[in-house]
């Protein structure tokens, strides 16, 4: 079976990681959507929260796991028998420090790949920033984020 990892800060998940987990989970027999712990950058919701956000959003997909991890990306892609890291792009602006970590990640594990998977074009705006900006600002979320994260932000943010 082939088997990917989608790894990211989902601080919180939106409807554009959830476009890229339901293409992903059609192109490969198992995906780990995995949450980072301790990241460098300080992250807005706990991982509980994070990860109990990211398996509401996607309990309609029956081969994609919800899982978490730290250390080096590679390791735990090997440990899960990944054969790919799944990254969404979306501007262009993306593209430097994506194409940074893929070329890292490569060179620390050249048995892995990193397979891209273009943004929907209705999601090329978003980002989990501005979706919290938004909800601090009162802004409507319609449309960005599931239905359960838009819940959850009403409440916290
Ligand atoms: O959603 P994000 O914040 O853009 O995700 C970044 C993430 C988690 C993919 C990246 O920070 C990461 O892979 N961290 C693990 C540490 C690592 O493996 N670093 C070396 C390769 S860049």
């Amino acid at each position: 079976m082939k088997i990917a990892v989608y790894p990211g800060s989902f601080d919180p998940v939106t409807n554009g990681h959830v476009d890229v987990i339901e293409r992903a989970s059609r192109m490969f027999g198992k995906v780990y959507v995995a949450v980072i712990r301790n990241p460098e950058k300080e992250a807005y919701f706990a991982l509980k929260d994070r990860m109990e956000m990211l398996k509401q959003a996607t309990r309609h997909i029956k081969n994609v796991a919800v899982d978490s991890f730290s250390g080096l990306l590679v390791d735990y892609a090997k440990k899960k028998g990944a054969l790919a890291i799944i990254r969404g792009l979306r501007v262009g602006s993306d593209f430097d420090y994506e194409f940074q970590m893929a070329l890292t990640n490569r060179k620390l594990n050249p048995k892995i790949e990193t397979v891209f998977f273009m943004t929907d074009g209705k999601y090329a705006f978003l980002s989990s920033s501005l979706v919290k900006q938004i909800a601090k600002l009162r802004g409507a979320l319609t449309g960005m984020v599931p239905p359960n994260v838009a819940k959850k932000m009403k409440g916290v943010v």
